[in-house]
Parts: structure tokens; sequence; C-alpha cells
């Protein structure tokens, strides 16, 4: 069936330690059997007279036995299904958590948070539904209802003929509650994937949009979403109704045929007063089963769309890499014949090439939009060329593993993101063995001991998540000395500090200064000293490389360069007027 199916693609190996809780589904359907059983002899017993103490206390002992052994096999499998459950699907985060990581950028671009949200929190708590609670019901109910067909069968065979018919016919009305709960239920978790995605676009975006007074209904792309779940959750409803209904209506004919079949045939002395008992209980049994299959099934198939989703986050293809990758000794960086684009057939970079000794730093400077960000980024595989190659140490990155890449690059940007942990820890990221006297070092060299000691917990305080409770520029600092304490040989920056005021702009360029030296840097520059200092400067416009050389090189070519130099020259002059 497809439900097991998906399961094992799912959980692939894992899924054999389903077999215990599975088979002991199986084990309680024949354990409630035989409590049934017990039951119709009893009521069969009490009928015709028969019924003495000593087979009450024969049959209170079986009943008893039986209910002591399922309840003690019930807490075994519960706590083993449970627990294999929950193993599973945190394997499952774990592993798409790791997935993610690999991912090329650009699928975050084209996938909206709200889908890797669902996935990584609904779809696998909806999948370790199927695994604790779901798949042992069906399981039991199939099982069981097998049973007492078969034990219909053995009672009467016309109504085991009957009772096979209304359930054939009943078969493909289920099928299509199934077909529709996962159509329809596909369509209202991407509704629920999209109104996950607006929630965190408005909280993202809480402080711009109570400025424009887009809060709530007034901020319509939400408002909407929510339109949508709510007519996606109805229509869901509204699709699998007409045939659940009528599955339900259909099975639970067989209570009425066992009401007729029973004194019917007992009248026309094909069955005794004892089968005819049986006969009406089964009848009640295979209705209830039928009952709870009825509305099972189509909850099963809209969970298994869980699975569906799972499935296609691990299906994207990772950045490719080699694993034998190699141990990099030199750090020089090289752009051969670089083509790029963010989306197909929208050219960002175009032919680029040039190469970054060890040890020196090379600006980039250009218009906004020319693609300085966007050459930083390859650099850290973010996203991998469309053309051409880029190599550090002689070695093309996409043969490196990203391990050994993130381990080589410090990167500050200027988007810093700081997680909701102490100070000291988010420094820690940089290096996570790192003790604290290294840390209080790095602080210091990236202009952040100071506020950070007068803070009240000092190291120990908490920083709220995305940093929101540190101005932007200790935010920056304390990305700067995270990118210290790592001490990589590259390292890629972000100069840009427009949103800084001039004390914290010169303490954030002497954290700077202290980052650069020594290693091999690409700097987003926008300072005229690091400019000027830089052993290289490209000269970015449109995605192309126009002009190339250090300060008097270029100075001398008396191009953009020189017309940017001489523009800064006089906006300083006014400035100062
Ligand atoms: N994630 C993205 N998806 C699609 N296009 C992008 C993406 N990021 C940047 N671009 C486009 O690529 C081009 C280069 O952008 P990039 O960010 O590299 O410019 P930049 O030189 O860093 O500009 P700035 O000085 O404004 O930061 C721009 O046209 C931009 O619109
Ligand atoms: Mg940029």
């Amino acid at each position: 069936m497809y439900i097991f199916k998906m399961i094992q693609q799912v959980a692939g190996k894992n899924s054999r330690s389903l077999y215990l809780p599975v088979a002991l589904s199986c084990v309680d359907a024949l354990l409630h059997m035989g409590m049934f059983s017990t039951m119709i002899l009893t009521i069969i017993e009490l009928i015709g007279g028969i019924f003495t103490v000593e087979k009450l206390t024969l049959y209170s002992i079986v009943l008893g036995i039986l209910f002591l052994v399922r309840a003690i096999l019930f807490s075994i499998n519960y706590t083993q299904v449970q627990y294999r459950g929950a193993d599973i699907s945190a394997q499952q985060r774990l592993f798409l958590g790791d997935h993610i990581r690999s991912l090329n950028l650009g699928y975050f671009n084209k996938n909206s948070i709200g889908r890797l949200m669902s996935t990584l929190t609904t779809d696998i708590t909806d999948f370790e539904q199927i695994l604790t609670h779901s798949l042992a019901s069906l399981i039991k109910v199939l099982f069981f209802s097998a049973l007492t067909l078969l034990f219909a069968f053995m009672v009467s065979w016309q109504f085991g003929l009957t009772a096979t018919v209304l359930i054939l016919i009943a078969f493909p009305l289920m099928q299509l509650s199934g077909k529709m709960s996962q159509k329809y239920g596909g369509n209202q978790r991407t509704s629920i994937n999209r109104v996950i995605s607006r929630i965190v676009e408005y909280i993202n975006g809480i402080k711009t949009f109570r400025l424009y007074n887009l809060t709530g209904e007034k901020f319509e792309r939400l408002d909407d979403s929510f339109t949508t779940l709510k007519r996606d959750s109805v229509k869901l409803e509204l699709a699998i109704m007409p045939f659940s209904v009528s599955f339900g209506f259909v099975t639970s004919l067989i209570l009425p045929a066992a009401l007729i079949l029973a004194p019917g045939l007992y009248q026309s002395g094909v069955i005794d007063t004892n089968r005819m008992v049986a006969l009406l209980m089964i009848g009640v049994s295979l209705s209830s089963m039928m009952a709870t299959l009825g509305s099972l099934y189509p909850e099963l198939k809209y969970l298994s769309k869980a699975a569906e989703n799972i499935l296609a986050a691990r299906q994207e293809e990772p950045l490719s890499y080699r694993d034998d990758a190699v141990q990099l000794k030199a750090f020089d960086i090289s752009f051969s014949h670089v083509d790029f684009s963010y989306e197909k057939n929208v050219p960002v970079l175009h032919d680029v090439s040039f190469s970054v000794k060890p040890g020196t730093t090379t600006a980039l400077v250009g218009p906004s939009g020319s693609g300085k960000t966007t050459i930083i980024s390859l650099i850290s595989r973010f996203w991998d060329v469309t053309k051409g190659t880029i190599t550090i140490g002689g070695c093309d990155i996409r043969e490196q593993s990203p391990d050994t890449l993130a381990e080589n690059i410090a990167i500050v940007f200027q988007d810093v993101y700081l997680l909701h942990d102490t100070i000291a820890n988010n420094i820690r990221v940089g290096k996570p063995n790192a003790t604290m006297k290294e840390i209080v070092e790095a602080a210091k060299a990236a202009q952040c001991h100071e506020f950070i000691s007068a803070l009240p917990d000092g190291y120990d305080t908490m920083v709220g998540e995305g940093g929101n409770t540190l101005s932007g520029g200790e935010k920056q600092r304390i990305s700067i000395a995270r990118a210290l304490i790592k001490n990589a040989p590259v390292v890629l920056l972000d100069e840009t500090t427009s949103s800084l005021d001039a004390d914290n702009e010169k303490e954030i360029h002497k954290a700077l200064d202290a980052l650069m030296k020594d290693k091999t840097v690409i700097v987003i520059a926008h300072r005229l000293n690091t400019i000027i200092g830089a052993d290289q400067i490209l000269v970015l416009d449109k995605g192309r490389i126009r002009e190339q050389g250090n300060h008097e090189q270029l100075l001398a070519q008396n191009g953009w360069y020189a017309r940017m130099i001489a523009e800064q020259a006089k906006a300083r002059n006014w400035s100062i007027e």
C-alpha cells in the first residue's frame, strides 16, 4: 500500500524498527478477537440457560488474563512506538537541517520560507503521528476486520458473503475519500505554508508595517493568506464528506443485514440460536470497525502528504563536492572567466577574471548593483558559478568540502545575524572550543570589550533573537570579533557602514583593520583609506571588471576610478565648508 511505501521511503532502514510495533498491533487484534469470542460465548450460554458459576469464573479469568496481557502489550507497544517514532522524526529533522545547509542559496529564493518551516515542523510532526498513532490503528483495524470477516464466514457464509459484498462496494468510496483528502489536503498544506511565510514576513517587517500603519488586516498579504487557508480548509472537508458519508452509509448496512439475515436464517433452520447470536454480535463489531476505517483512511492519506513533502525537500540536489577534498596550503584566490546569474537568462557577472595573492588585500569598488556582494557570495559558495571557475589555493572550490571551505573563510556581512544566546557564545560561533581568554582578546581587538564589560551581565548577557537588543554598530563589532577568533586565512568583508555615526564607524574600522591584518582579503571597500591601501582595486560596472590595478595605476588611467576619487574629494570639500 501507498502509505507503507511512503514510510519506507522516508524512514529508510529505520523503518525496520517499526516491525515490532506492527507485529504487536496484530497480536493485539488477535487478543481483542479472543475477548470478543469469549463475550459471544458468554451471551450464548446465558441465553441457552447453561451458564454456571464455574463458567462465570472461567470466563472472568480468561477475560481478565486477556485484558491484562493486552494492557501489558499496549504499554510496551505504546512506549516502543513513541520512542521509535520520535527517534525517526528526530533523525529526519537532523538530516533535513544538514541537507538544507548544503543547498545552493538559490533554493531559498525559489522556495518560500514557509514551505521549509512547514516541512521541518508540521510535516515531520504529522509523519511522526502516522508512525506513533495512525499506523498501529490502521493495522489493528484491518487485521481485526479480516478476522471478524473470517469468523462471519465460519458462522454463516450467507452473512459473510453479504458483508464482503457491502465492503467491496464501499471500498472504492473509501479510496475516493482518500484521493480527495490527498488532493485538497495538498492545497490546504500549500495554504498553510503561505500563511507561515507571510507571518514570518510580517514579524520581520513589524517596524516598517507599524510605521506605515499596515497592521493586522490592513496588511493585505497576510490577510489574503488567512482567507485562502480558510477557503482551502473548508474545501478539503467538503471534498471528503460525500465519499466518507457514502462509505459510512454502505458499511453501516452490515448491521441491518445481520439483523435481517440472523432471524431469517434461524427461522428457516439454517443456523441455530448460538450462531444467530454470534452473527448479530459480528454485525455490530464489523460495522463499528468499518466506521473507524472510514475516518482513519482519509486522515492517513492527508498525513502521508507530509511524507511526500519531506521526500521532496530531501530530493533537492545539494551542491556537489568531492569527499576526498584536499587540505589547502596556500590561499590565493582566482576567478577565471566567471559568468553568473541568479535567475536564468538574467546575467549578473560577465567574464570576470582576477587573482588575489596570499596575504594581500583586494578592494571591490563600483556602483550599486554592479556585482560586488555577488562576487563575495560566490567565493563562499552560497551559489555556484554558471560558467568558469573559482579556485582557492589552486583548487576549484567545487572540489572542496563545504566544511573545509567554511573553515578557511571568515565573512563579515552587513546584515549581521546573532543567535539568541550569550554574547560570549555568539563570539564563540567562530571557534567552538575558544576559551574565555580568547573571547575577550577577540572582543578587545574588535573594539567591543568596553561596551560588553559595561553591561550588567557582561559576556553572559543574553542577546535577543537576530541580535535585536544591541545597536547596529555593536552587533557589527560582535560579528567582527566572531570572524577574528576564527582566524581564517581568507577574509571576505563588506565595509559599508552607511547607518553608523562617526564614533561607531571609527571603532568598526579599527576592528576591521585588526581582522584584515596578514590575511588574504577581499573587501567591498568604501573607505578611501582601505581603497588606497589595497594591493589591488577592481572597479566593477554592470557585472564586468572595467578597471583593475592599484590606486596610482588607476588614477593614471583617468577613468571611472579617477572620477570617483575626484568626486569624493569634492564631496569632502563641500561637507567641510
Ligand atoms: N538573491 C538574488 N537574486 C536575484 N538577483 C540578485 C540577488 N542578489 C542580487 N541580485 C542582483 O544582482 C545584481 C548584483 O547585485 P549585488 O548585490 O552583487 O550588487 P552590489 O554591487 O553588491 O550592490 P550594492 O553596492 O548596492 O550592495 C543586482 O542587479 C541585483 O539586483
Ligand atoms: Mg552589496
